[in-house]
């Protein structure tokens, strides 16, 4: 049985970048980490940070003793494109002066890390490197003896069957071998019991129970997702650049943000025939 009880879940993550894909799925990391109390939470490709920094806030915000890795050579792959330390750097920042304690990043080839994690030792490994069929399977299968019996495994991309994007065929053989449940939106995001003695509570839920889940997470995902296009959008919009940046001086109060992005988009709707 699953309860939604924790205020956590509806918290607004602390930090947001570019790339915008896995924010939708920010609700439910924090989620995860609440019903699982890993131990061990490691992340492989973390890019500017945005799933992996939200495992970090929900640790912090539980006060929980959990250790978080983020694994990444910080230089791309085929479908990220190639791009600049930048990233990196301003991600260790952050990283160093919001969770000096809990987290460490590892700048290395995911093959190359594996050998600093003791086996049986993680308890919950997110994996979103390459995301072609091979990649994503070697990734799998090279990081199982690293999983503890309470272990849960999340892949990002289930959803995405465009060019050579093969998270969806792993997925389906990963299907019939182990306990799953996944999410449809925002790419997909698979989630996969691959411990013994992991929590059970989302894996035996029944059609209607799963289906309100996937609604309610889609519903606080995509809340997300827009809240923050819009906000970005908006102070890029050349419409409001003059006249919006006084309203957003108060941007990091809830209530203050959701005024603002009604009152830019009433001053969008009202200059949009005047260009
Ligand atoms: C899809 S992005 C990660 C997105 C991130 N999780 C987020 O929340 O936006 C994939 C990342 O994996 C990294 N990557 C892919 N294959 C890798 C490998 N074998 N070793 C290290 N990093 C790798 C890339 O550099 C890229 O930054």
């Amino acid at each position: 049985m699953i309860t939604l009880n924790n205020s956590l879940i509806y918290e607004d993550p602390r930090r947001l970048a570019i790339p915008f894909g896995w924010i939708g799925h920010i609700p439910f990391a924090f989620f995860i980490v609440d019903l699982l109390k890993p131990k061990l939470i490691v992340e492989l490709g973390v890019q500017s940070g945005n799933s992996y920094n939200a495992f970090c806030q929900a640790v912090d915000y539980l006060s929980l003793k959990t250790r978080c890795y983020g694994v990444d050579n910080w230089k791309g792959d085929f479908y990220t494109g190639l791009y600049s330390d930048e990233i990196y750097k301003e991600l260790m920042d952050y990283q160093s002066q919001t969770y000096p304690e809990l987290s460490t990043l590892l700048k290395m080839d995911f093959d190359k890390a594996r050998n600093k994690f003791d086996d049986h030792s993680i308890d919950l490994l997110h994996i979103d490197g390459l995301h072609t069929y091979e990649a994503v399977k070697h990734d799998f299968n090279n990081w199982l003896p690293k999983l503890s019996d309470h272990s849960v495994v999340l892949l990002h991309d289930t959803q995405v069957r465009q060019a050579d994007f093969g998270v969806w065929k792993f997925w389906q053989e990963v299907s019939l071998k182990y306990l799953v449940f996944d999410f449809y939106h925002c790419f997909g995001l698979g989630i996969v019991k691959t411990g013994r003695k992991a929590n059970n509570s989302l894996f035996n839920m029944n059609p209607k129970e799963q289906q309100l889940f996937r609604t309610f997470f889609r519903k606080l995902g995509t809340g997300l997702l827009l809240k923050f296009a819009l906000s970005q959008t908006l102070l890029l919009s050349n419409t409001c650049k003059y006249e919006i940046p006084e309203l957003y001086k108060t941007l990091n109060h809830q209530y203050e943000e959701e005024r603002i992005i009604i009152r830019a988009m009433e001053y969008v709707a009202k200059n949009a025939n005047k260009n």
